[in-house]
């Protein structure tokens, strides 16, 4: 019997943006100016995601890990994404960008804590693309978050309370490792590792990994779909 593939109306991209330090230390930089070009480029993923047929866009821009930073990096990284947020917002009104901020709060300092509920507040009215931004996040906190935020625990109850799942998870900067990121969404996720570093990741950097995920054959446990003629032809 011909399988019964699950339609996705909306293609969830997650990008792990690895690479910013090594991409500044290899240009004699220090690693903030990595950050710096980093932010460009997730500006430009931004930009470029509705036009590649991206519906949802999660970006992981600061772990719970990346705490055990230098403070000095970790201070640059919170002003930075601050900035980007009271950068952005107006723009991603404008085209229709709902921006959503995942991870943890209470840790941020509250300049950055008010450019969030700012840019959420003005953008809540986007349809075009819906942009998560994972800032102090970490996975396996969400998970357990979500789980003990539910009357009863089941499979399904967590499935709705967690993000939407994953179609398709990138990273840049070469390692191939998911570093606490969507675990649960993840679980199907077509996974593109690439070396480019984030800085260097453009438009059609995107637009070919989207091209990569159209090309592989998603089971979800199930068994390739095979045309009804040639079951005929086995039961013949
Ligand atoms: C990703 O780049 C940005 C963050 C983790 C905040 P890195 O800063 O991890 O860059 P590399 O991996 O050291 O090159
Ligand atoms: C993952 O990158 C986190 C972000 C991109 C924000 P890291 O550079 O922190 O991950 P590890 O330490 O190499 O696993
Ligand atoms: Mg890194």
């Amino acid at each position: 019997m011909p399988v019964d593939f699950e339609v996705q109306s909306t293609l969830h991209v997650g990008i792990i943006m690895d690479g910013n330090g090594r991409w500044a230390t290899g240009r004699g930089l220090p690693r903030i100016m990595g950050h710096r070009a980093g932010v460009e480029a997730a500006r430009r993923a931004v930009e470029a995601a509705p036009d590649a047929g991206i519906g949802i866009l999660t970006l992981f821009a600061f772990s719970s890990d990346n705490w055990r930073r230098a403070p000095a990096e970790v201070d640059a990284l919170m002003r930075l994404m601050a900035v980007y947020l009271e950068n952005e917002t107006t723009g991603c009104a404008a085209r229709g960008v709902r921006l959503e901020v995942i991870g943890r709060r209470d840790r941020l300092d509250a300049k950055l804590c008010s450019a969030i509920a700012q840019a959420e507040a003005a953008t809540a009215a986007g349809h075009r693309l819906w942009l998560r931004l994972a800032v102090d996040y970490s996975a396996r906190d969400a998970i357990l978050a979500a789980a003990r935020g539910l009357r009863e625990l089941s499979r399904d109850a967590l499935e709705r309370a967690m993000g939407p799942p994953v179609d398709l998870l990138i990273r840049t900067g070469g390692e191939r490792r998911l570093s606490d990121f969507q675990l649960w969404e993840s679980a199907y996720a077509e996974l593109v590792f690439t070396p480019t570093m984030w800085p260097d990741f453009d438009a059609s950097a995107l637009a070919a990994a989207v091209r990569e995920f159209r090309g592989r054959e998603r089971r979800f446990g199930s068994v390739p779909q095979v045309p009804v003629y040639r079951q005929q032809a086995w039961l013949d």
